[in-house]
């Protein structure tokens, strides 16, 4: 049997930072994203006879994925063999598979592939199985192999949230509104096209040690609450000023635990003074919110998007792409 499945990357307004327990990527806080509708991953799986990787780059070259990369994927496998046997589901998926990633992620966008990648394969995964699993048993799945990709299985508004207890499902996914309750651009601005040095995996495991980090945590149940109350009542007002309060948190932790991760650079801070600047001078619907990378994703409304879009023309040496609220991962049937 050979099962297809596709997905997105999700871009966070309160930003998932740190670990309760690092190896089942159970998170410390609460988060919450717009899944976006594009760029797209694709996987194929089939039983094997051992575990292999093949992975496609956005112009279809293959390129192969590195030890440590098929070492994560071969983990998360068999991390989700562990949860489907809790679930007593595990004797349906074969002992060893065969991936092929197909990612149209471009390289320089700046936008960590390991969502998308793991929500796609979650989503194979589940379509493996003579059971069907729950999108939030699948969003456990896809946890598994990164936290932010628990986010990537539902569509449009999504909360990343932790439930009693401490078992491998005790953090799944939950959808605040659907993409078409409040539809919102990303402008993403990318002015690096650098590898960053760490990722966010590595970066989790040292959160706890910025002086900041506590206090974030307990900011976090009040950030959540008025996030969810914005995007319920589409007041754009409150969701702008309470996800750029916690972006910024954010990078304040990141910069100041050991070691730091400064992720932005002099562009990213010169292209949000300038947003500021712009909304000095008149009402425009945008906010501005950064991920591991110097990258600026501009969210606005429809309303805002020429304007914005027109802003993003001016800023010299960053490559510009374009998404919107999208539907979270799927199974592509035709391949069942
Ligand atoms: C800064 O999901 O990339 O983008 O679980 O190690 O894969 P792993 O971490 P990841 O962390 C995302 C961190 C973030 C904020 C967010 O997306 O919420």
């Amino acid at each position: 049997m050979r099962i297809k499945a596709r997905s997105t990357p999700n871009i966070a307004l309160i930003k998932y930072w740190g670990n309760r327990n690092n190896e089942l990527r159970l998170p410390r806080a609460d988060s919450l994203s717009i899944t976006l509708d594009a760029p797209t991953i694709e996987v194929e799986i089939e039983s094997a006879e051992d575990f292999s990787v093949q992975s496609f780059d956005a112009s279809g070259i293959e390129k192969p994925q590195s030890e440590k990369s098929i070492a994560r994927l071969r983990a998360h496998y068999e991390l989700t063999k562990t949860y489907l046997t809790s679930l007593r589901v595990a004797d349906t998926l074969p002992a060893y598979l065969h991936l092929v990633i197909r990612s149209r992620i471009p390289q320089a966008i700046g936008i960590a592939s390991s969502a998308a990648v793991f929500s796609c394969l979650a989503e194979a995964y589940a379509g493996f199985l003579s059971l069907p699993l729950t999108r939030e048993q699948i969003s456990v799945l896809a946890r598994l192999g990164s936290g932010s990709a628990a986010r990537s299985v539902l569509g449009g508004f999504v909360a990343l949230e932790n439930i009693a207890g401490d078992d491998i499902g005790s953090a799944r996914a939950r959808q605040i509104a659907p993409e078409h309750h409040w539809i919102l651009h990303d402008i993403i601005l990318v002015p690096s096209q650098k590898e960053k040095k760490v990722g966010s995996t590595e970066g989790h495991a040292m959160a706890a040690t910025s002086p900041f980090f506590e206090e974030r945590l307990r900011q976090i149940p009040r950030r959540m609450n008025e996030c969810i109350d914005a995007i319920t009542r589409k007041d754009f007002e409150k969701l702008q000023r309470v996800s750029e309060e916690d972006t910024l948190d954010m990078h304040r932790c990141m910069r100041t635990q050991n070691p730091p991760l400064d992720y932005l650079s002099d562009e990213t801070h010169r292209i949000i003074r300038g947003i500021e600047a712009f909304r000095g001078k008149e009402k425009l619907e945008v906010l501005y919110t950064m991920d591991a990378g110097p990258t600026v994703h501009l969210f606005c409304t429809d309303a805002a998007r020429k304007t914005v879009e027109e802003y993003a023309e001016t800023q010299k040496n960053c490559m510009i792409f374009k998404a919107k609220g999208g539907g979270g991962s799927r199974l592509i049937p035709a391949c069942r």
